[in-house]
């Protein structure tokens, strides 16, 4: 069989990143099926073992999920979606948790439709299934007007986003863990991810949505979550990232604003007790996050920045899409669209990894919101 030679242009590494494309065994991927095999596997192992950490055995773990409610009419949305309220219980060893999410249809929807999660890691105000408090950072409305589905579950339903030693929320049904936690333990983030592709789970038993369209949204923390979700979970088409900065979307070496040292004095639990081998010890690691944006192809990825987010470091934001896009090369696609730093109100649609770069601070609001959906119409629909 002749050989399809890829010729990959790959990028200035002025970081000293780790290459996406050399093997742990010192062989470098060369095609796209390389990349699936071989490549592809040994780095989702490395971010679960050294970075959020791996969920338990699950095996043993029975989930149900369930539409509890179904309401339309003048009072939902003035009529213009259904909302319909979807719990999930997991049960282990006579152990329960449950958590509850609202997914919106619209109600004129002739044909399943593409849709949005949204990992809503700020107070119910923000994500209301009961629509009295509107927020941009949910714009539940305008998702609809546009076209699609949306769903929000709010994190601190999942598992608390505080240091509590792993005994609520999702972590109750593993009593095992809380004195015996091994080092590549789940931490938080992989909590909330696993929750979130629970939406998915119910996405593909709904006839209204057409589960092959769907891009799960978040944003800081919920946007570190998106993406690492999205990495694991291959239903979703697109992972978007709203400012997730360290540990999210930016390249940790070299980065300024919050250092892994920073989040790990204030946030350990959400990630695995072995990521704290790398505070203030960059260098050693085997990846750093363009493997996390890579994890994504040949699917949809999105992040977006804001001018003034100095925490999160919009210029090593941008430097892991730079980094990643090798791996679209691979499949034959385009990846990002260029790779000067991108200016603010100048959004890159054209290839796989979109992105924007916006004026204002540390926030995910209706501006965020349209460019997803124009990238979304663009590439998803
Ligand atoms: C803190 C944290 C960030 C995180 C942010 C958020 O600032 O240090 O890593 O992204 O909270 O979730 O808003």
């Amino acid at each position: 069989m002749e050989e399809i030679k890829i010729m990959i242009n790959i990028p200035e590494n002025k970081r000293n990143v780790p290459s996406l494309l050399t093997c742990i065994d010192g062989t470098e991927v060369k095609t796209a099926q390389d990349w699936i095999n071989k490549r592809r596997p040994e780095i989702l192992e490395m971010l679960r073992r050294e970075e959020y950490g791996r969920l338990p055995d699950m095996s043993d773990v029975e989930i149900k999920i369930q539409v509890t409610a179904v309401r339309q009419g003048p009072k939902i949305m003035n009529g213009r979606a259904v909302r319909k309220t979807v719990e999930v219980e997991a049960v282990r060893k006579e152990r329960h948790f449950i958590f509850t999410f609202d997914v919106f249809i619209p109600a004129d929807a002739k044909e399943p439709v593409p849709a949005f999660v949204e990992i809503c890691n700020r107070g119910p105000m923000n994500c209301d299934p009961a629509r009295e408090n509107l927020s941009s950072f949910y714009p539940a409305e305008t998702i609809i007007s546009r076209g699609y589905a949306c769903a929000a579950f709010r994190t601190h339903e999942v598992a608390p986003d505080y240091e509590e030693g792993f005994k609520t929320g999702f972590h109750r049904l593993f009593p095992d863990y809380v004195d015996n936690r091994p080092d590549d333990a789940w931490g938080t983030i992989t909590v909330w991810a696993w929750a979130a592709s629970r939406v998915m789970d119910y996405f593909e038993m709904e006839p209204m949505i057409d589960a092959a369209k769907v891009a799960v949204v978040g944003h800081s923390r919920g946007g570190k979550t998106a993406l690492w979700c999205g990495a694991q979970d291959e239903r979703f088409a697109m992972a978007i990232s709203s400012c997730s900065g360290n540990s999210g979307d930016a390249i940790s070496r070299g980065k300024t604003g919050e250092s892994i040292a920073q989040i790990l004095d204030r946030f350990p639990f959400w990630f695995a007790k072995n990521y704290q081998k790398y505070a203030n010890n960059e260098e050693a690691m085997p990846f750093d996050q363009h493997f996390l944006i890579a994890l994504m192809a040949p699917r949809l990825v999105y992040t977006s920045t804001k001018t003034n987010d100095s925490w999160a470091d919009p210029v090593s934001e941008f430097e892991s899409l730079v980094q990643a896009d090798p791996v679209y090369q691979l499949f034959g696609l385009e990846g990002l669209e260029q790779r000067e730093f991108s200016l603010p109100e100048q959004p890159l649609h054209n290839g796989h990894i979109g992105h924007h770069h916006k004026t204002g601070e540390h926030n995910m609001d209706d501006y965020d919101w349209d460019q997803y959906m124009d990238y979304a119409d663009r590439h998803m629909k």
